[in-house]
This record gives C-alpha cells, sequence and structure tokens, in this order.
C-alpha cells in the first residue's frame, strides 16, 4: 500500500461522513457536527489552515551537514518525529459505521507506535468511547495517551485510575470541550474547572498531565499554576466555540508566556511536514494532527496510519534540511519569513 492508495480507499467507503478532499480544508463539511466540520460558520477550522499557509520559509543550504535528528524526548521515550495523532472520539456519530472507537483506536495507536511516533485517544458520551481505546493502548505496549473530557470529579478520577492501571506515559484532558451542551443533553454534563479543582485532579495521579484546548496567554498561565505538564494549543479543530482565531496565530505568545517551563503542544490545520516546521519554529514543542489521521486509518489501517506519519515526518526532515536546521533544537524564528 502507498498514501495514495490509502486515500483511494478512504474515498470509496459507503457513508462515509469525510468527503476526502484534496486539501483537508474544513470548507466542503463547514457546520458539519457530528461530522467532521468545524462548528457553525466553520470559520475556526479554515482559519487554522488558512493562516498556517500565509506563513512562508526561509531557505539556508549553505552549513556544516550532518545527519537531521528530528527525534524528540517526552515522558521518558524518544520519539522519531515530534508529531502525533490528535484524540478523536465518538468516531460512529462522527465518521459513519465502518470503525468503532477501539476498532479505530487500535489503528492509531498501532500505526504511531510503528511510525516510532504516539497517538492520543479520545473520550465521549459512552463510555465504551473512552475505555475501549485503553485496551487499544494495552495491546500496543501502553505507547498511547488517552484523553478525558471535563466530567464530574468521580468520573475524571475513575477515568484516570483506568488509564494508570494501562501504564500509558502521559494522560490528557480536553478541557475546551467544557461548553458543550450536547454531551448534557445526553445525559453526560460536562463544565469548566477552576486552577484549584485542576490542581487536585493533577494532583490525584503521578502521570504527566496535559491540558488540551488553551488559546490565549492567561489560559496558558492558569494551566501551569495548575501543575500541567504540557498544553495544547487547540480550538478543538474549530469544533467547540465559532469564530476563534488560528491557533498558529496565538501561539507565540503563549510560547512567550510559558518561558519553556512546559510543554506546548499545538493542533488545528496541520496538515504537512512544512507545517510541522512552522509551528515548532514559532516554539511549540511538537503538533497533534486530527482529521488526516483519522482518514489515514479508514483508508489504510495502523497501515495507512503508519504511512501518513512517515509522510509528514519525511517533509519536516526535508523541510529542515533546506533551511539549515540539522536538530529540533536548531529551528527557530530565524527560519520563518
Ligand atoms: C470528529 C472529531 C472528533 C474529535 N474528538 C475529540 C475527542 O474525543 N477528544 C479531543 O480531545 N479532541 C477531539 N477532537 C479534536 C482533535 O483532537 C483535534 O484537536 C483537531 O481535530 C485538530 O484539528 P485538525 O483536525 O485540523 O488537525 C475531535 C475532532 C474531530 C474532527
Amino acid at each position: 500500500m502507498n498514501y495514495k492508495k490509502v486515500l483511494e480507499n478512504a474515498k470509496k467507503i459507503p457513508d462515509f461522513r469525510c468527503r476526502v478532499c484534496s486539501e483537508c480544508n474544513g470548507k466542503a463539511c463547514r457546520g458539519e457536527i457530528p461530522g467532521v466540520g468545524g462548528k457553525g460558520s466553520g470559520l475556526g477550522f479554515i482559519r487554522n489552515v488558512e493562516k498556517l499557509k500565509e506563513i512562508k520559509l526561509n531557505m539556508d543550504t549553505i552549513y556544516h551537514s550532518s545527519k537531521v535528528d528530528s527525534s524528540i524526548e517526552m515522558f521518558g521515550k524518544t520519539f522519531k518525529y515530534p508529531i502525533f495523532a490528535a484524540p478523536i472520539g465518538g468516531l460512529i456519530p462522527c465518521y459513519g459505521e465502518k470503525l468503532t472507537d477501539y476498532e479505530y483506536a487500535k489503528a492509531i495507536v498501532k500505526g504511531c507506535k510503528e511510525a516510532g511516533t504516539i497517538g492520543f485517544t479520545g473520550d465521549g458520551v459512552k463510555d465504551e468511547y473512552f475505555m475501549e481505546p485503553l485496551y487499544a493502548i494495552e495491546e500496543n505496549n501502553s505507547i498511547g495517551i488517552p484523553t478525558i473530557k471535563p466530567w464530574s470529579k468521580n468520573e475524571i478520577l475513575e477515568r484516570l485510575r483506568a488509564a494508570e492501571s494501562k501504564n500509558v506515559p502521559a494522560v490528557a484532558m480536553d478541557i475546551d470541550v467544557a461548553g458543550l451542551s450536547i454531551l448534557a443533553q445526553a445525559g453526560k454534563p460536562v463544565s469548566p474547572k477552576s486552577v484549584e479543582e485542576l490542581k487536585e485532579i493533577i494532583n490525584a495521579t503521578s502521570l504527566p498531565f496535559i491540558i488540551k484546548g488553551i488559546m490565549t496567554v492567561k489560559g496558558a498561565l492558569k494551566a501551569m499554576e495548575a501543575g500541567a505538564y504540557g498544553i495544547v494549543v487547540s480550538n478543538h479543530g474549530g469544533r467547540v466555540l465559532d469564530h476563534t482565531p488560528a491557533t498558529v496565530e496565538v501561539l507565540p505568545k503563549i510560547v512567550q508566556a510559558v518561558g519553556g517551563k512546559m510543554k506546548i503542544f499545538i493542533d488545528g490545520g496541520i496538515r504537512s511536514g512544512l507545517d510541522v516546521l512552522k509551528v515548532l519554529a514559532l516554539g511549540a514543542d511538537a503538533v497533534l494532527i486530527g482529521r488526516p489521521y483519522a482518514i489515514a486509518a479508514y483508508g489504510g489501517g495502523a497501515e495507512g496510519v503508519k504511512l501518513y506519519t512517515e509522510k509528514v515526518g519525511k517533509e519536516l526532515v526535508e523541510g529542515m534540511i533546506m533551511t539549515g536546521c540539522r536538530n529540533l533544537k536548531e529551528i527557530n524564528q530565524e527560519i520563518i519569513f
């Protein structure tokens, strides 16, 4: 199989709710929730992609060359690329009948592991949306990061204990779904959490805790105060609030404020290795990619996920060579035009 075949396979899936567009930019699917689009006008998703495209790179190929090292250390592990699969949960309502949350997580976690990186798994209204992916993680040497929604404290602690029992390297919380009324309508309310509440949750585990869905300096500083290991600069792919800025627009100020005291991940509209290079140059430590990984998993299972990771990783390495960066530490603002 190659990546082209993966895309062709995905296009042929009956009733697949993603159109597998030639560019995954949020235009064709705007407003489609459940489905794969951005909320309302869809502008949050669309802007993520557009603002990344506006950033241009400086070429420099006069330097003492050595083998390019794209690896990164995190949670006591070394990954081949700073490229991770974002959590996607509630697969059947969003994508159609083909894959359960377990089958999807299996493809993501195994494919990322085989490519030398790591996949996050999701959560949702049904307990199985969180619990079943944990089995997929367990079956893959615990190389996976579960993401918990901001449910009630007891429910969060229950999920934390379940994650710990699988020896995962870290755990995340998508705090940005705190306003989603559809979860309450389905009998599973979520809510915003105060710094004190987050502190209590983070102190209840020895696992590195990542808070996903930070879009302001204020939010980043609150996550830091709560004791987070890292944050994901994310607008949830434009799915939780219409009319947000793009994640890449808010990144530099957050990086400046955090001052290296927490890991900074970013997602939203990242599609290629050059997009990865751009956000690393603006100060992110690593990226998450959402929808393109879903297309890879549906079109090619774990092999599709591995192929997509390798494709983006190779593009990143090529971009590093062309901009004079021999390792991730050498990637900085100077390569941005
Ligand atoms: C269908 C769908 C379901 C998602 N489910 C979750 C989830 O369960 N937990 C979570 O933290 N993020 C979830 N996300 C958000 C992604 O993790 C990620 O933030 C977003 O997709 C990144 O943008 P991109 O798709 O443009 O790369 C979901 C996104 C989509 C499209």
